[in-house]
């Protein structure tokens, strides 16, 4: 893959999987510059970025800004759309500022695509939650979408918007549904990104972890990195040009031996299987995992970190790196 000299822009730059694309590209030598809101509630942290900060612009802005995004927008070779409200439960407490953020402002960066960049290629991460309660497993990009949150709802616009824009107006845009990503510099202080990022919080400060239901619900996990590999991948390849592919992992395990095998990485820890708190239980999905084999026959992308190695890296990083996650502001 060649990024060298060219211009990137990462919306949710600062966030979990944006920090981890940012630093591979400054590895390539490319031009990057990030644009996050830093919303406290959402998974950006400054710290994420402290390998590359001398490296990158980052700009603090919102992209339901379309002022900003017009001027951001101009001149980028490329831009990988990430900026999300990325909680299930929050969409349902207050669903407009989701609307906003993974309907509306999409929406208006497309817009600002048509208008001051059609050349530019976009890159949207969209979410398995589309799909809802799975009819049938492996979940293949042709199963239905029923969403069964807010959440899923405006990501389904979100990813569409894009489609549709390549589409009809050349812009092009590649959709990836991202399954359960987790590793180095997600939120973990609290469950609004993932259940694992608490988990791994609750893991090393010696709390135990709560599964919740019968702990036999199925997913599948993707280590970051790999997930940064199929973003540049679609990125690069002309073929990935107004397709929705999944991503999704091999080795689909359900939470109650997730937990153990946080528990066995970490050398230390419990967990505790308790019923689904109300709010939960409403928009579970069941089990979910999902056919990956489309972006692994069109652009040759597979995972490649296993789940035991993933957790591994990941509780090391967190280990290292805690008071920037979760002690400096007083949360714990
Ligand atoms: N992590 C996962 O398991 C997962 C799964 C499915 C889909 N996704 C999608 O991938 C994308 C990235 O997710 P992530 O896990 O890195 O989450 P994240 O919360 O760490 O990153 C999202 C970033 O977007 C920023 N942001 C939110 N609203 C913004 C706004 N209005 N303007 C500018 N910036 C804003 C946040 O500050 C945050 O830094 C999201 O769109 C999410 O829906 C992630």
């Amino acid at each position: 893959m060649n990024f060298a000299n060219s211009n990137i822009m990462i919306t949710g730059g600062l966030g979990f999987i944006g920090s981890n694309l940012a630093i591979r590209l400054v590895g390539m030598n490319a031009n990057v510059t990030l644009v996050d809101s830093l919303i406290p509630e959402y998974g950006g942290n400054l710290w994420n970025i402290e390998p590359i900060k001398d490296k990158i612009r980052v700009n603090i802005s919102d992209v339901r800004d379309e002022h900003a995004m017009k001027y951001l927008i101009q001149g980028q070779d490329y831009l990988f759309n990430l900026a999300g409200q990325t909680s299930h439960v929050d969409s349902m407490n207050n669903p407009y500022p989701d609307l906003e953020i993974n309907a509306k402002a999409q929406l208006s960066i497309l817009e600002a695509c048509r208008k001051y960049n059609p050349g530019v290629k976009l890159v949207f991460a969209s979410t398995r939650q589309i799909y809802g309660a799975p009819q049938y497993l492996p979940v293949d990009e042709k199963h239905p979408l029923a969403p069964v949150d807010v959440n899923g709802i405006n990501k389904m616009a979100g990813e569409w918007y894009h489609i549709l824009y390549n589409n009809v107006y050349d812009i092009r845009a590649s959709v990836l549904r991202l399954t359960n990503t987790y590793g180095p510099r997600m939120r973990v202080k609290d469950a609004r990104q993932t259940f694992l990022g608490i988990w791994i919080r609750h893991i090393i400060e010696g709390e135990p972890l709560l599964v919740y239901g019968d702990g036999k619900q199925i997913r599948d996990f993707n280590y970051v990195d790999d997930v940064v590999d199929a973003l540049l991948t679609c990125a690069e390849s002309e073929d990935a040009n107004g397709e929705i592919f999944n991503l999704g992992a091999d080795d689909p395990i359900n939470l109650k031996d997730t937990a153990q095998l946080l528990v066995d990485v970490a050398g230390s820890g419990l967990f505790t299987i308790v019923p689904f708190p109300q709010d939960r239980k409403a928009i579970d999905i069941g089990n979910y995992y999902a056919d990956y084999r489309k972006i692994r026959a069109k652009l040759g992308w597979k995972p490649a970190v296993p789940l035991a190695e993933g957790l591994r890296r990941t509780t090391a990083y967190y280990r290292e790196h805690r008071s920037h996650y979760w002690e400096t502001d007083n949360d714990a």
